[in-house]
């Protein structure tokens, strides 16, 4: 039986791929902070076992190694999403626990964790696809992904020789807890469901990148070819 360990598996996109790899025939290991709603998601499900801990707590990330069975896939999906509403009052605090969240706690989860990796797994990293284009208010979150993609990026070069693959996960909007408090129009909006079967279709076929909604990365890809200034004069009156 294949094993995968999924941050953030009590919520959205990470409860989805939970789900999805249970059906599957694989053993889960479904981590997050609460430990009731991870118990909603392995009630429904033949072999999901359930790790509450605090990804920002080096300590607790080390403990939860102890115990861990070796691993085919590891994916690091866990992230929160705050927004710089004022840039001329500049919220470090924010600031801070989101590079905390989705930057800071997947190098403790890679120096706890990668050991138990079997060769031929695989590492894999949800980003978003706000990393492919400098957006309003996301001076924390965007900042947090594009270092994350690099992360996975260089990762990749140096875990080859290990026998480890990477992939890095860039979605659009997926409707989740996390956008849920979004004040602005989202298009092209997938279920966490449909997002779970493009992340494990991408995962099967080994890809580098899994970017969807595909139209809607490509607007994305699109956009971030124009000339910084050009971008910038849009984005301004968005
Ligand atoms: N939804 C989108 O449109 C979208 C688009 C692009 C990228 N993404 C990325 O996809 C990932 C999943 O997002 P989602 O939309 O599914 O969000 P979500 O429903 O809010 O789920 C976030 C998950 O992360 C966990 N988490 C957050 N902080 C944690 C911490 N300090 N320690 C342990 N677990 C923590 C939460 O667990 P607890 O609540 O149990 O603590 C929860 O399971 C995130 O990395 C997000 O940035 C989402």
């Amino acid at each position: 039986m294949r094993t995968v360990m999924i941050t953030g598996a009590s919520s959205g996109i990470g409860k989805a791929l939970a789900q999805h790899y249970d059906q599957l025939g694989w053993q889960v290991l479904a981590c997050g902070r609460d430990q009731n709603r991870l118990m909603e998601v392995a009630s429904s499900a033949q072999t999901i076992q359930t790790l509450a801990f605090d990804l920002t707590d080096k300590k607790q990330v080390e403990q939860i190694s102890s115990d861990l069975p070796a691993l085919d896939m590891l994916v690091f999906n866990a992230g929160d999403c705050r927004y710089i509403d004022n840039a001329m009052d500049f919220d470090a605090e924010s600031f801070e626990t989101i590079i905390q969240t989705n930057l800071i706690s997947v190098a403790y989860g890679l120096k706890a964790w990668l050991k138990h990796m079997k060769k031929g797994g695989r590492v894999v990293f949800v980003s978003s696809s706000a990393e492919l284009l400098a957006l309003p208010r996301a001076e924390a979150y965007g900042a947090s992904k594009a270092a994350l993609s690099y992360l996975g990026e260089s990762l990749s070069i140096d875990l080859a020789q290990h026998g480890l693959e990477v992939s890095i996960v860039r979605p659009g909007f997926v409707s989740t807890p996390l956008t849920a408090k979004n004040d602005f129009p989202m298009p092209m909006q997938v279920t966490s469901q449909q997002a779970a079967i493009c992340i494990a279709k991408g995962l099967a076929k080994g890809k580098h990148h899994i970017d969807f909604p595909s139209s809607f990365t490509f607007l994305m890809k699109l956009l971030a070819c124009l000339p910084f200034s050009v971008w910038r004069r849009l984005a301004i009156r968005m």
